[in-house]
């Protein structure tokens, strides 16, 4: 880039170039254009713009002609956007000045009266809440048609046996169903996060000026109504400077992908051969370019992978307000980088994951088979000691271990040992005891609240159902 300063007192900025003879230089007007970047604001900037019009028409400030001006020019302005015709200039800096700019192209004079009692620090502030607001409501929404996709499969698999594992060993036998009622809970959670943000931030900046209020008499309450705010802000300078609304925002976005990224892996590892507890379809899959026989979950790497950015994202916006005095800086102007990005990532992220979760087809033989492994009923045995023949569980424990250890050393279940084998390491026990060793015995017994007996896992599912209204 050639760094070239002009000199041409036309190149100054008029909206703030006053007491500027030349332009900025290239590399000046390189590093302190946003417009990429914040003209995705454009709707809410527009919004703000036409409320803060209505409120200075109906106190006065500016004559109702004026405000009616102003109002239809900045739909014009809007229409132009959607349609796409629209030519944002770097000059212009941001998508504020590139909105002004045009409105006075459109209506003339009546345009430089829009800016009174205002400032970009508050207008930029109430866009960028306006903005993430949508986007707490959009997530909202991906999120629950993720639990819906989740919900629905598990409903087909409440009974379906597979094996539950802590440290990735096989631990005890689990309904399937269960275990993707699980990450349903992770996601409520999630937009229970999303939610608490949506409230904190829904306050209104507008009216707050440059960092100190304003010597006009606006109506501020008029303002957050209209855009459906909560209430005006309290203290100018917090209000222009505050960011942890979006640093709330990424924190959400953050543990969500975690949260995603969790079953992401799981799917990852239930496609693989040495799993094959689940397949996804060609719409789900990537082949490689080289083995002609590969199927891989490239959708589910991906989500994996996605903590990465948005973590990122939260950690480089943390690290951007760590240390700002008040109020504004033009630091605050590198928030909506990182954020819009994360929002992306987690709308993909969300898109993605329920698309999977519909998309998986389970192997039930393996699923049965992998359950039953492992001496996955062996819990059901100290627990069979414990309930018929009154054994202290710890006792219970080490009986249980030693009838693994016969069984482990002839390489067969639990439940094809002889009772006389079983007797040799403890005489009370009974021809009863084989009642409990399966894992789908195993799975149905654990009725107790929370627990994976299908009888509870169908309950949840109706509870699901009705609270996402399936
Ligand atoms: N583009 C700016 C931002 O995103 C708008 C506020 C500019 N304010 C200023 N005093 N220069 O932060």
């Amino acid at each position: 880039m050639t760094d070239e300063t002009s000199t041409k007192p036309s190149a100054t900025s008029s909206m703030w170039g006053g007491r500027f003879q030349s332009g900025p230089s290239a590399v000046m007007e390189a590093i302190n254009a946003s417009v990429d970047i914040d003209q995705r604001m454009a709707e809410q900037d527009i919004a703000g713009s036409i409320a803060h019009a209505e409120m200075l028409g109906a106190t006065g400030i500016i004559s109702s002609e004026d405000a009616a001006a102003i109002q239809r020019g900045l739909e014009q302005v809007r229409e132009e956007i959607r349609a796409g015709g629209f030519s944002w200039s770097k000059a212009l800096e941001d998508v504020h000045m590139n909105v002004e700019a045009r409105l006075k192209e459109i209506i003339g004079e009546p345009a430089g009266r829009l800016h009174t009692a205002r400032s970009r620090n508050d207008q930029v502030a109430t866009d960028f809440r306006l903005w993430l607001r949508d986007a707490c409501d959009r997530i909202d929404m991906a999120l629950a048609a993720y639990q819906s996709a989740l919900v629905a499969q598990a409903e087909r698999h409440a009974d379906q046996v597979m094996p539950g594992f802590t440290h990735l060993q096989t631990a005890q036998p689990v309904s399937l169903g269960h275990h993707l009622l699980s990450y349903v809970e992770a996601a409520e959670r999630d937009r229970g996060r999303f939610r608490d943000a949506r409230a904190r931030l829904n306050e209104a900046p507008l009216g707050c000026a440059a960092l100190a209020g304003t010597a006009f008499p606006i109506d501020r309450e008029r303002t957050a109504k209209s855009l459906g705010f909560d209430r005006p802000m309290t203290n100018s300078l917090d209000a222009v400077s505050a960011r942890d609304f979006a640093l709330e925002v990424l924190s959400a976005a953050a543990i969500c992908a975690v949260n995603l990224s969790r079953f992401a892996e799981e799917i990852v590892l239930w496609c693989t051969r040495r799993f094959g507890f689940a397949s996804l379809s060609d719409a789900w899959s990537t082949g490689s370019s080289i083995m002609p026989q590969k199927r891989n979950p490239d959708a589910a790497e991906l989500v994996r992978a996605k903590p990465g950015r948005i973590i990122g994202s939260l950690t480089g916006l943390l690290t951007v307000v760590k240390g700002l005095p008040l109020a504004y800086s033009k630091d605050l102007q590198e928030d909506k980088a990182p954020t819009f990005q994360a929002v992306d990532d987690l709308e993909l992220a969300l898109a993605a994951m329920a698309g999977m979760a519909a998309d998986l087809s389970f192997n039930p033989d393996a699923l049965e088979l992998a359950a039953g492994e492992a001496y996955s009923d062996a819990t059901d045995l100290a627990d069979w000691l414990v309930r018929e023949l009154g054994k202290p569980f710890r006792d219970a424990h080490h009986i249980a271990g030693s009838i693994v250890k016969a069984a482990e050393a002839r390489d067969i279940p639990l439940a094809e040992l002889s009772l006389a084998e079983m007797q040799a390491v403890e005489k009370e026990i009974d021809e009863s005891v084989f009642s409990v060793l399966s894992a789908r015995a195993s799975m149905n017994s654990r009725i107790s609240l929370g627990g994976t007996a299908p009888v509870r896992v169908r309950e949840q599912v109706a509870r699901w159902s009705n609270h996402l209204g399936l």
